[in-house]
């Protein structure tokens, strides 16, 4: 698998980390190649639990080389946070990460306006995870942003600043907030420059020597396709190409690099923050699905809200985002339902609609049309062959894997990285 890349095909926190991980022990390379400290990437080591943010999740392997690719919007700070966390768990990072020169980088102020802009929108908030990402992303695209290479030239960074900050200040004088203190920024900003400098390097040479060597490389996606800026449920996205689409501009590989593409899916569907949800379930059985999961947010702790398998926006993930492979996890949280249900279209308008609207409005007003299968009760968690699970669960699983028309080669069933049913060429159906 020389260029592999690991999507998220839901709203985000479908289990990303706990994949690039695995697939990590035998990659030489992982990359970010889009968002930001927005993610919240876990990965469980025996009674170990890692949770990043920033940091690609190929880390937690020891012979890794990680990247924060130019896609990225770094937070330097929470950066070189994790780097020392990880240290003082054991984990260096030293000679074995890089952080692209032409990143975008989130400073203080992204934040303060992040919040801000939720403020101001009142009722029409996003929830976003308040990380500034959305503020770093419009800099950069109104090209006002500051760059790591800038951050890196005390002589360059103070104009930029002035010019960055004068353009936020005008929208908070005129929200009647208070003004960005310019002198505080670059105050600030000085210190953690110094700090990055050994990391920064020019990425996209690094990436392409590899390739040309035939080194592999593992391109790890974060949030989902839901919250892809432009496929997703917008306005309520995230500001970033969240699948493999965004690889080639967030890392600089070319685009016919990817030999790979593993789409990833909880065998149920989450959400945190706004926006819609049609198969959301807020009785008994999401609420099962809530402690099953433990559906919390691992960057702002927010409970999830959870519901049935949308096969509506998955199949669209899996199409236009060319998924070779899919992994589909958190099988065993299903566990204990008496049913379960698997939504193939929907309905709006009294009209059968197959791919998401355009407006989220629209979309909101959609409601599911479900296929319906017997749960099972039995405890999955030991499987480790297709054969081991439920007459009942290889039943749903099965259809899954129809409605995506893309073979399922992982199950996950346990959040520990033994606990997984690997399935070459996906699930094998009966004759
Ligand atoms: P991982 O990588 C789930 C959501 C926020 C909000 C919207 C916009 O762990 O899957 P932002 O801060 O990006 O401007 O917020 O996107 N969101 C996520 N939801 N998992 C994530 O990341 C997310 N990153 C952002 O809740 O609805
Ligand atoms: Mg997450």
């Amino acid at each position: 698998m020389p260029v592999t890349c690991v999507y998220g095909m839901q709203w985000g926190d479908e289990g990303k980390g706990r994949i690039v991980d695995l697939l990590a022990a035998k990659s030489d390379i992982v990359v970010r190649y889009q968002g930001g400290a927005n993610a919240g990437h876990t990965v469980i080591v025996g009674e170990e639990k890692y949770v990043l943010h920033l940091l690609p999740s190929g880390v937690i392997q020891p012979n890794t080389i990680n990247i924060v690719g130019n896609g990225v919007v770094v937070d330097p700070w929470i950066l070189m946070h994790e780097v020392d966390h990880l240290a003082g768990r054991g984990i260096s990072l030293d000679g074995r990460l890089l952080v692209s020169d032409r990143a975008h980088v989130v400073l203080p102020h992204h934040k303060t306006m992040d919040q801000a802009l939720e403020t101001l929108r009142g009722a029409d908030a996003l929830g976003t995870t308040s990380r500034g990402i959305g503020p770093a992303y419009g800099d950069k695209f109104r090209r006002a942003g500051m760059r790591v290479a800038d951050l890196l030239h005390p002589d360059r960074y103070e104009e930029i600043l002035q010019a960055n900050i004068g353009a936020w200040n005008a929208i908070l004088d005129k929200a009647g907030m208070d003004p960005i203190d310019v002198a505080s920024v670059i105050d600030e900003t000085r210190a953690i420059g110094e700090r990055i400098r050994p990391y920064a390097a020019d990425t996209a040479a690094v990436l392409l020597e590899a390739m040309k060597a035939g080194r592999a490389i593992l391109c790890e996606g974060a949030q989902g396709f839901g919250l892809d800026v432009d496929h997703g449920s917008y306005p309520f996205v995230t500001s970033s190409t969240t699948g493999p689409a965004g690889v080639s501009a967030g890392t600089g590989l070319p685009p016919t690099a990817l030999d790979r593409i593993v789409g990833i899916v909880k065998a149920y569907t989450t959400r945190v923050g706004a926006g819609p949800f049609p198969t959301q379930d807020t009785g008994p059985s999401g609420r099962h699905l809530g402690e099953a999961g433990h559906e919390f947010g691992a960057t702002t702790g927010r409970p999830r809200d959870c519901g049935w398998f949308d096969g509506v926006l998955a199949r669209r993930a899996a199409f236009t985002q060319g998924a070779t492979a899919i992994s589909l996890m958190k099988l065993d949280c299903l566990s204990g339902l008496d049913e379960i249900k698997l939504c193939t279209s929907y309905e709006l308008d009294g009209r059968r609609v197959d791919a998401p609207p355009a407006w989220a409005g629209d979309w909101e007003r959609c409601t599911p049309v479900y296929e319906t299968f017997p749960g099972w009760s039995e405890d999955i968690s030991g499987a480790r062959r297709f054969e081991d699970l439920p007459a009942a669960a290889r039943t749903y699983v099965r259809r899954v894997q129809e409605v995506l028309e893309t073979p399922v080669e992982v199950i996950s069933v346990g959040a520990e990285r033994e606990q997984f049913i690997p399935l070459e060429g996906g699930i094998p159906v009966p004759v």
